[in-house]
């Protein structure tokens, strides 16, 4: 057996034969509320990993560079080794979420800009929110990295947006995370892009077609996941 080297609360990560390259294990857990709220949904690690590798390989067509290699079974991808950078990215097109809260604003509204925020990766802390200052001084990027950072988010909102308008999809929100080859330092695309990292709503009815249904208790998670993965994979 290979060696596990982390284990996240939706995947597990362990080693190859070969120190680039890492295998990533899609698990059935499904956490909201920074941990808070958990439960176990079977069959919810294959569609993940399913919706995830279809998102990238468009990605990656695209021209953004990413940490994928390739799916290598139900639940597993096999993905280069990267250092992760610390900042949680979420990109924003229509308010939801936290943002609704902090500004008290109507769910649904649309400001006709896109919002990019960072957040601290650290389940310690709770993840807070930080701008480009905090992310200096404390060491967790450089202006270079925020910069191409900044870009390539912007870069795959565009091509987001285009593929889940062509199934339909509104892209809400999203949360991304970046980070530098072990092999030669570049910055590219990692973690996952799935409805756990997302928020997806229906163009026409508005409803939600990600976490928020397990978040918010409205709907059964794999019912939905699949749904979206019907949807995606209708999409040439
Ligand atoms: P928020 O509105 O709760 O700040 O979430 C914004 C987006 O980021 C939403 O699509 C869900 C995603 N997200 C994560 O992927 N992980 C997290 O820990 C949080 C808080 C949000």
């Amino acid at each position: 057996m290979s060696q596990l080297l982390y284990e996240g609360k939706a995947k597990k990560m362990y080693a190859t034969d070969d120190p680039n390259v890492l295998r990533v294990e899609y698990k059935n857990d499904a956490t909201a509320f920074n941990g808070k709220k958990k439960a176990v949904f079977p069959g919810k690690g294959k569609l993940n990993n399913a919706i995830c590798t279809k998102v990238f390989h468009v990605l990656m067509k695209d021209g953004i560079p990413t940490h994928f290699i390739d799916k290598i079974s139900e639940t597993e991808q096999l993905v280069k080794a990267v250092s992760i950078i610390p900042i949680e990215c979420v990109v924003r097109n229509v308010v939801a979420g936290s943002l609704a809260k902090r500004f008290n604003l109507e769910e649904g509204t649309s400001f006709g800009r896109t919002i990019i925020e960072f957040y601290y990766k650290s389940d310690a802390l709770g993840d807070p929110m930080i701008n480009d200052d905090h992310a200096l001084a404390l060491k967790i990027a450089t202006e270079e990295d925020l910069a191409e950072i900044r870009r390539l988010a912007l870069k795959v909102n565009g091509i987001l947006q285009k593929l889940f308008d062509e199934a339909g999809i509104l892209l809400v929100d999203f949360k991304i995370e970046f980070g530098k080859l072990k092999s030669d330092g570049k910055i590219v695309l990692a973690d996952e892009i799935s409805p756990d990292s997302c928020r997806l709503w229906d163009k026409k009815t508005h409803e939600k077609l990600d976490k928020d249904v397990f978040r918010r208790n409205i709907a059964d998670l794999p019912e939905t996941y699949e749904k979206l993965l019907g949807r995606l994979e209708a999409v040439k």
